[in-house]
């Protein structure tokens, strides 16, 4: 690959590990759909065995094992028995903060949303709708796998914020808290337990709130916390003195969130707030996932990743007044709004 005297050479190996970046996701993502982390828990195992537990090829199985064990997912120990290592314990479905249902999630129709990319570019039009012909979470409403996947990634994503959440902010104020576009309403349930005075209120979709998923998360917490289904650009639930948004504004583009926020600004408490609960975007230059995530989001539904000063402008154009911002993790914050 190299010419002597190549001034470029040093960069080489890694511009050519991004370009093809697509085989190691695509490979995480068979490894973790075949569920093969699960056959390893118990020990080492021949991909023979593997192979007929998953329902697949073994001699392919084989090479893509070895591919992955190339980048430390799983380890070849004699000649086709592989074992787990720490980032293939990750693809585990049975560990807490598992990261199996990220694999699957980001790697099918997430995936080929971004073949659309270039023409989104060009035109300023959403990938996924142009190539599967609906948005995305209209497409999600009638793939019932596909959501129960993405919500269980949400619920993941819920789950790293929430401890944080809690513990970094002062629920006591509010007596009733609506989580909206809150899924399978992991994150409500965090809140409410730990705020025994409170009522909640959580809001999504109809078939979101009405999946079994949404009742077994809720079930401790039912007694205090009531279930709408709905469309949050076209109302939000009244009678409220906090909404919680997760990783809602960032699926959207302004004039969008401003119809979510101003939706809120209109139901709410008189006193009311709202807690955005997004990561912000590190500025120019410096390495960043988010800025990555600005193109997911904008390649599936047209949103966008925002830096903090984005937000205040966004909020006041809303109608609201940015009070506090609070780091909780190392990708998100909170953002507290009064209406102004
Ligand atoms: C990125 S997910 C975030 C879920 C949850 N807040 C969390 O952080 O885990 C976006 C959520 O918005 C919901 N959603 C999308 N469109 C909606 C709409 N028009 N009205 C209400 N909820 C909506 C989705 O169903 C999904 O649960």
């Amino acid at each position: 690959m190299t010419r002597p005297s190549d001034p470029l050479a040093q960069y080489r190996a890694g511009m050519l590990g991004m370009i093809t970046g697509y085989m190691r996701s695509q490979a995480i993502y068979v490894a973790a759909k075949l569920g093969i982390a699960d056959q390893l828990v118990a020990g080492p195992r021949p991909v023979a065995d593997i192979a007929a537990k998953t329902g697949a090829h073994a001699p392919t199985l084989y090479r893509l094992l070895r591919a992955l064990a190339s980048e430390g997912i799983f380890r070849e120990l004699n000649a086709g028995t592989f074992e787990l290592t720490p980032m293939a314990e990750l693809l585990r479905s049975d560990i807490p903060d598992s990261m199996r249902v990220w694999a699957i999630m980001f790697n099918e129709e997430q995936f080929h949303a971004w073949s659309g990319l270039l023409a989104s570019v060009q035109t300023g039009e959403i990938a996924f709708d142009r190539i599967y012909g609906e948005g995305y979470f209209d497409w999600l409403g009638k793939h019932p796998d596909a959501s129960r996947t993405f919500h269980q990634a949400m619920t993941t994503g819920s789950a790293q914020t929430g401890p944080a959440l809690v513990r970094e902010y002062d629920f006591t104020p509010f007596d009733v808290i609506a989580d909206i576009g809150g899924g399978n309403g992991h994150l409500l349930r965090t809140i409410l337990t730990a705020n025994p005075h409170a009522r909640g209120i959580l809001f999504d979709l109809p078939h979101v709130v009405g999946d079994t998923a949404t009742e077994s998360e809720l079930h401790d917490v039912a007694d205090r916390c009531d279930v709408v289904g709905g469309s949050f650009f076209e109302d939000v639930p009244g009678g409220v003195d906090l909404y919680v948004l997760r990783a809602i504004l960032h699926d959207w583009d302004d004039r969008r969130c401003t119809t979510i926020l101003r939706n809120c600004r209109r139901a709410m408490n008189r006193g009311g707030r709202v807690l955005v609960l997004e990561g912000l975007v590190a500025p120019a230059n410096e390495p960043d996932f988010r800025k990555w995530m600005d193109l997911q989001v904008l390649a599936l539904l047209g949103g966008r990743e925002r830096t903090e000063a984005e937000f205040r402008r966004l909020l006041a154009e809303a109608g609201f007044a940015m009070t506090r911002v609070i780091p909780l993790t190392a990708d998100h914050s909170a953002i507290e709004a009064t209406p102004a």
